[in-house]
């Protein structure tokens, strides 16, 4: 395998269940040292990344709407939500002197800075990791839309979506062992197969503007550094 990276600069999207292990809710530590050291790896070897967290393992916004929460109201908790696990996700990455930056879509002033893009981009040419928090923004936008939209912001050349699977199925591979694992895939397979790796608002913006997207396990040590040096059996490739 090359020892070069594939890419200059890359988006990474990682989940807000991504970072609870096996709690039932929040932040487990060692989780998140854990990605921490694997983000600062991808930097080590000279690809800027950025980075979108989601917010699930604190609040999640559509749970509450259904139960008579106003779903603008749950959105906004949510987003704020991210915010902490972008915090966190900074102080993981400086306690192993990685430096980062907190941009945040809702102003938040006192906690960290706000979304601006030039800016994020001479963060990047640093070498800082920037952690995108508060999604889009706006309600009822997945923080997959926003990361699909800040990707597609900083240039990036490919947005990584983190699941707990090791890439994209015909169907669950939890309950149908039949399921088959694709390599790769089109944008409209997966809009029209709705294979619901991402939503479709998501995937339209990546096919729209061509950024290819690779959804991998990143419970699965070293497959991040293996797919940032161009392996190509990681994950699904969806272009
Ligand atoms: P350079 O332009 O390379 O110097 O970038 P920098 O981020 O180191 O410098 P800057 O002076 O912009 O920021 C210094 C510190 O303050 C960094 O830790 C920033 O993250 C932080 N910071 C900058 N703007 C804000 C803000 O609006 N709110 C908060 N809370 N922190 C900020």
């Amino acid at each position: 395998m090359p020892a070069q990276p594939a890419y200059k600069r890359i988006l990474l999207k990682l989940s807000g269940e991504a970072l609870m292990g096996n709690l039932d809710y929040g932040i487990s530590p060692s989780v998140m040292s854990r990605l921490a050291s694997e983000v600062q790896e991808v930097v080590r070897l000279g690809v800027q990344t950025a980075v979108v967290v989601g917010g699930g393992n604190i609040f999640r916004g559509e749970g509450l709407a259904r139960a008579g929460m106003d779903r603008v109201t749950g959105d906004q908790m949510g987003m704020l939500a991210t915010v902490i696990n972008a915090l966190a996700m900074q102080d993981a990455l400086e306690r192993i002197g990685q430096e980062a930056r907190v941009q945040s879509a809702i102003r938040i002033n006192e906690v960290c800075e706000d979304f601006i893009r030039r800016k994020a981009i001479r963060h990047l040419e640093k070498g800082r990791v920037v952690i995108f928090a508060a999604g889009t923004g706006n309600p009822f936008f997945t923080t997959d839309s926003a990361a699909s939209l800040r990707a597609i912001e900083i240039n990036a050349e490919l947005l990584l979506k983190a699941t707990k699977v090791d890439g994209i199925y015909s169907a669950d591979p939890v309950k149908n062992r039949r399921a088959k694992k694709y390599a790769e895939l089109s944008y409209d397979d997966v809009l029209d197969r709705r294979l619901g790796v991402m939503d479709q608002t998501a995937i339209v913006l990546c096919r729209d503007h061509k950024i290819p997207l690779r959804v991998f396990n990143m419970n699965t040590p070293g497959d991040l550094l293996r797919l940032i040096r161009g392996a190509r059996d990681v994950g699904t490739l969806v272009r």
